[in-house]
């Protein structure tokens, strides 16, 4: 008989990796995969809303229909809410961090960014879209919680991971020691370990990138682009191009497969389009702890300094090898576009 393993189960079993923790981001975990089974819920059905009618109109509240990432962060934030041990959320979908009240969680220790709804432009088309997570411990020690615990590095970063709602729905995770994914079985409601100790394969052969841009791409990329495009037997070449238009989802497939996604700057978008605290740096930790390799053309994303909570980068990341072979070709085609390292006689 085979034996399934719930994420519910497996979160217990793993705390003991942490010798000190109490159990608050165990229930921190848990609370993420019960508002990502009602999204995935909401998701599944996103097609019906048309035929039911009830784009535009209003519900027996008086409250007109959300859009589904509206929706989506809702949910996770009264998760988290009602959850009891996050202080902050940071959402693509509110300017403003969300400082939940010290009443409602007094011993709230943690802080979560989240993209509630990566890839929403997909929904409208039955196409995989996702969740992104990343969770931070709070620095300040007593008060409320203040706006310094939300902005930290990527290297902080204590947790991070992604939902798929895809042709199955996923759950894909990391604390730091190893990446680990569990598939919803819809029959029982419970996200199931069907992925243990994923890791990336150092090559691929798929690059997942917007080449409708390609005019507006730095010289280095359109040089890397051409790269893949060579026929070459002895690396496998030409590459194959997939691109979906979610992040979680081509990276899903990049990281079982192997493969490489980039969102690079251009001259109108100098810092490129994703978010750095909530898309780069959760995927980013989590590609690095699959084994994989993700950098901002020149430099390590997780290192990169966070400023602002919505601060964007351009990012690549993917299998370490194809990520080398284009920071190479960054370096030798547009080295102007490395961030600059500030002096220390300027700090
Ligand atoms: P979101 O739906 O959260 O705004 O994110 C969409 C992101 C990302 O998932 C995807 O990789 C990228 O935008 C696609 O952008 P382009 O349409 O410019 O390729
Ligand atoms: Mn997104
Ligand atoms: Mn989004």
């Amino acid at each position: 008989m085979s034996v399934v393993k719930t994420l519910g189960q497996f979160i217990i079993e793993k705390q003991k990796d942490f010798p000190y923790a109490k159990g608050e981001l165990s229930r921190l975990l848990r609370d993420i995969g019960i508002a990502s089974k009602i999204v995935n819920r909401e998701v599944n059905k996103a097609g019906l809303v048309d035929i039911l009618g009830e784009v535009g109109t209003q519900n027996s509240h008086g409250e007109s229909q959300k859009k589904l990432d509206v929706f989506a962060n809702e949910q996770f934030i009264s998760a988290l809410t009602v959850g009891g041990e996050c202080c902050i959320v940071v959402s693509e979908e509110n300017d403003e961090p969300i400082y939940i009240n010290s009443e409602i969680s007094p011993n709230a220790k943690y802080i979560v960014a989240i993209d509630p709804l990566d890839g929403s432009s997909n929904i409208d088309v039955n196409v995989s879209v996702g969740t992104i997570f990343s969770i931070y411990r709070r620095l300040s020690t007593d008060g409320p919680a203040q706006l310094k615990d939300a902005l930290q590095n990527g290297t902080e970063q204590v947790a991070a991971g992604y939902v798929v709602y895809g042709s199955s729905t996923m759950l894909v995770y990391t604390t730091g020691k190893g990446v680990n994914g569990f598939t919803l079985d819809p029959s029982i409601g419970e996200f199931c370990l069907s992925h243990p100790d994923m890791s990336m394969p150092k090559d691929g052969y798929i690059y997942s990138l917007n080449e409708g841009n390609y005019v507006h791409f730095p010289q280095g990329v359109k040089k890397y682009l051409k790269y893949c495009q060579e026929e070459d037997a002895s690396t496998n070449r030409p590459y194959s191009s997939r691109y979906i238009g979610s992040m979680v989802a081509d990276l899903h497939r990049n990281l079982l497969k192997g493969g490489i996604f980039i969102y690079p700057s251009t001259a109108s978008a100098p810092n490129g389009k994703l978010r750095l605290v909530y898309e780069c740096n959760p995927m980013a930790f989590i590609i690095e702890q699959a084994g994989g390799r993700a950098t901002n053309g020149f430099k390590r994303i997780l290192d990169t300094e966070v400023e602002s909570l919505h601060q964007r980068s351009p990012i690549f990341l993917g299998s370490e090898n194809m990520v080398l072979k284009v920071e190479e070709f960054m370096r030798e085609h547009c080295p102007e576009l490395a961030p600059r390292e500030v002096e220390s006689s300027e700090l």
